[in-house]
């Protein structure tokens, strides 16, 4: 036999994976054969019938996997309201080696909105503060979250932070005596957030994950998914505009009343205000644009995902999820999926009180084009004329009559297949 630098096969082998060559020290072969390159490609077959690569490959294999479970993963959900985010969450909050925040970038906009910072001259500003946020919190800080809770820590206890009560880590020992996962529970049961903890417990775990729906596009996240220090997950959740703006008529009862009217008695409203929902469209638009043209810096970290494709098949699109990110595949995450995708215990979304705002219970059963219901024809169409780019892009189809919007039996949706970028 050959003899060959095995030491070169394993560094160039191992350089491609992004692993150390000093992990490599454990596995000494010096006396096997040479492989034909490259031994990646051989590791990935069934049969490999050569003894001394076959029992390589299984330590390159373990090696592989250990590395994978090792790097802590910093996964965003990124999105806007009433696209199933909470649902979204709720799949990685699940996950027993996943720290989750909901929406921690509440505190920090309601800070500036008190101020009444929130002006066009401000908003960078305020996207660099975000970022900054999120990268402190990615990283176990909680000092810039305690600086920007009204109430001020004493001693860094706080009594609660922005929906602390449905992440499971913020309910779990040692921040909470036992596991409250119900929310409301946690909120009654559990001790006041000691911050110190929080970032000590923090820490501990592999993977952290957060929700976000007050980034407006995706290219704000770019500096800090740049970082060197930083292995994000994008996840960006969209959906069909029309059915955002039917669930946020509902949700949100005072800001959307005079769509409420339009809906209602069929007569557009003069004082309409279109910006909030146009807005919607564009950052939409412009986000899903800078993901699918594929920039080097988003490379394996983003993955376009539709609501309406989760609503289809949550368990598949789970998976598939967790595929690009890199975790594993959970019991506990499947059993709360089943829980809560199932016809009689889910609450839908509800079109006639704003009760279940918020609410994480999404109904996968529930037809995600119900919207198609509870909005008119004319609203709709002025929809389509402000989103037309959007829905073209994300492959939902426009309708131009009252019985095509009415018709649940032939979808809007188009059968479309985002690849993630890997
Ligand atoms: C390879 O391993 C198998 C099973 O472990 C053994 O039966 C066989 O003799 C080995 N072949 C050589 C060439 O060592
Ligand atoms: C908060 O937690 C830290 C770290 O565990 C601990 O040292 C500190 O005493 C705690 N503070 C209070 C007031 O309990
Ligand atoms: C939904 O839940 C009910 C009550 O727990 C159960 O009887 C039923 O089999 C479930 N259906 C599905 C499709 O999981
Ligand atoms: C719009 O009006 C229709 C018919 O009156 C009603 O069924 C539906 O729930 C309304 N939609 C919303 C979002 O309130
Ligand atoms: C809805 O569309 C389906 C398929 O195109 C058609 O067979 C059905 O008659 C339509 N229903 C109504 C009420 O128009």
């Amino acid at each position: 036999m050959m003899e060959c630098s095995w030491k070169a096969i394993l560094l160039v082998a191992f350089a491609s994976l992004g692993i150390q060559y000093s992990a490599i020290k454990s596995l000494r072969k010096a006396n096997a054969p040479c492989p034909s390159m490259p031994i990646l490609n051989q590791c990935l077959q069934k049969d490999i019938k050569d003894n001394a690569t076959r029992l390589l490959c299984e330590d390159i294999n373990k090696l592989r996997s250990s590395h994978k479970e090792q790097t802590r993963k910093h996964i965003i959900i990124f999105a806007t309201t009433r696209t199933g985010s909470s649902f979204v969450g709720q799949i990685f909050n699940q996950h027993p080696d996943v720290f989750y925040l909901f929406e921690p970038l509440y505190h920090l906009q309601k800070s500036f909105n008190d101020f009444g910072l929130q002006t066009e001259k401000t908003q960078k500003l305020i996207v660099g503060a975000f970022r900054d946020l999120l990268h402190n919190l990615y990283n176990c800080g909680f000092s810039f979250i305690e600086n920007s809770l009204s109430w001020k820590p004493q001693n860094h206890i706080a009594r609660s932070m922005f929906r602390r009560g449905v992440s499971i880590a913020l309910c779990s020992p040692p921040l909470c005596d036992k596991v409250q996962k119900v929310e409301s529970v946690c909120l009654r049961k559990c001790k006041p957030l000691n911050f110190t903890l929080v970032s000590e417990t923090c820490l501990k775990y592999k993977n952290i994950a957060m929700k976000t729906v007050r980034m407006s596009e995706i290219i704000d996240l770019r500096t800090l998914v740049e970082d060197p220090r930083m292995n994000f997950k994008i996840i960006h959740l969209v959906r069909d505009p029309r059915g955002i703006l039917a669930s946020r008529i509902s949700t949100f009862i005072d800001i959307y009343q005079q769509w409420q009217i339009w809906n209602t008695t069929g007569k557009q409203p003069r004082n309409i205000d279109f910006e909030q929902i146009t807005t919607t469209c564009t950052d939409l638009s412009n986000s899903v644009k800078t993901g699918l043209s594929r920039p080097s810096w988003l490379k394996g970290k983003y993955m376009l995902v539709r609501y309406e494709d989760i609503a289809m098949d949550p368990i598949k699109k789970a998976k598939e999820m967790y595929d690009f990110i890199g975790l594993d595949w959970k019991e506990e995450v499947q059993l709360w999926i089943e829980q809560n995708t199932n016809v009689s215990i889910a609450i839908k979304e509800k079109y006639s009180s704003g009760n279940t705002k918020f609410s994480t219970n999404r109904n996968s059963a529930e037809n995600s084009e119900n919207w198609r219901l509870h909005l008119c024809l004319d609203i709709v169409q002025k929809l389509q004329t402000l989103c037309g780019v959007t829905l073209s892009l994300l492959g939902y189809k426009m309708v131009n009559s009252v019985e095509e919007l009415k018709n649940l039996s032939n979808s809007l949706v188009e059968p479309r297949i985002f690849l993630p970028f890997t």
